[in-house]
């Protein structure tokens, strides 16, 4: 029994298509290998971000607040998003990004700016900078008499996921179309609310199907824990069942070099997914995700098996090679 059904501010396409990628699952030797176009969830360019977005807003909405104040990193998706979610709903948004203003400034951050959002920087480089420097930031605008809404990295939060809790539901309909009651679901991890989300929901619909996690930026445990901690977040906040021990999460280290660094086997794996179905995929998250379940597939993972495109479109703009011709 839910305890509350969480507003929600329409902004998504959904459902998102699934494609049924059989040139590339031929090519990596995996039968009925799926996509779920999160690429496309349709407003703006913010992939996954657009789902958590529909209730982080409509939450700000609820408690009559004015400004969004969003936290990342200069490249952030959620930040280039957030800003167009904030516009369109009538709030301002400041982003709080760690770091250094860079030179030049990337895709992502000049619209943000473009569309009104003011960006303050911490001047260190140390992710977690900005944890600190928000709360300074929200409370300095809080005296001046606004209301500050606050969406922490990766819009990681339980109301952020509800939007995954439904993904679930989404994914588990579409699939029965094709007539699978079942599948692995392998999703890139971040902040680890969209798995959480999708966590959550399955648990809900009493779905134990494999839940695989692709950590891009911290370490496996650090992760899953963090996974499970949105998701029991989530569930508690809908008052659904709470994924338990029966839940089957796996999750697997993404993150080559490090996060954000470039790595070649995400290049060689983008490439795959480009040249086989046309989809472009981000070397930050979504290609270094790409890259673990291609090692999965040598290893023997079989299908029915969906990779869920979480999105990284601008950021994989944004590193395209560029070729001066004279
Ligand atoms: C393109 C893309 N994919 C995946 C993720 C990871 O999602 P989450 O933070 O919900 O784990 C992010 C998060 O920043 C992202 O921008």
């Amino acid at each position: 029994m839910a305890l509350s059904t969480p507003e929600r501010f329409p902004l998504a396409f959904l459902p998102t298509p699934l494609q049924h990628a059989d040139r590339l699952g031929a090519r990596l030797g995996v039968e009925q290998l799926f996509i779920k176009r999160d690429d496309l969830t349709g407003f703006s360019l913010g992939g996954n971000k657009v789902r958590k977005l529909e209730f982080l807003i409509a939450d700000a909405l609820s408690q009559d607040a004015d400004t969004i104040l969003v936290m990342g990193g200069p490249k952030s998706n959620l930040c280039q998003a957030t800003a167009d979610a904030a516009r369109v709903a009538g709030l301002a948004c400041e982003l709080v990004l760690y770091g250094d203003r860079p030179t030049p400034v990337p895709v992502n951050l000049a619209l943000a700016e473009a569309n009104g959002a003011v960006a303050r920087f911490t001047g260190e480089a140390e992710r977690s900078s900005v944890d600190v420097y928000a709360k300074q930031r929200a409370a300095a605008l809080e005296s001046d008499g606004h209301r500050v809404y606050v969406i922490p990295r990766g819009g990681a939060t339980a109301v952020g996921a509800v939007g995954y809790h439904r993904a679930a539901a989404e994914i588990v309909a579409q699939l029965s179309e094709q007539g699978l009651e079942t599948a692995s679901l392998f999703i890139c991890v971040g902040s680890g609310g969209t798995l959480g989300g999708v966590a959550s929901g399955m648990a809900a619909l009493g779905a134990c199907w494999p839940l695989i996690g692709a950590s891009v930026s911290r370490e496996c445990d650090e992760a899953r824990s963090q996974v499970l901690a949105i998701a029991g977040g989530c569930a508690r906040l809908l008052g659904t069942e709470e994924p338990t021990q029966k839940l089957s999460l796996a999750m697997v280290d993404a993150r080559g070099p490090g996060y954000g660094e470039a790595w070649s086997e995400a290049s060689t794996a983008a490439d795959l997914a480009r040249r086989n179905e046309g989809l472009i995929l981000d070397p930050v998250y979504t290609a270094k995700a790409f890259a673990a379940l291609v090692h999965m597939i040598d290893g023997g993972l079989e299908g029915p098996v969906v990779f869920w495109h979480t999105g990284g479109t601008t950021t994989a703009i944004d590193a395209a090679p560029r070729r001066d011709f004279q």
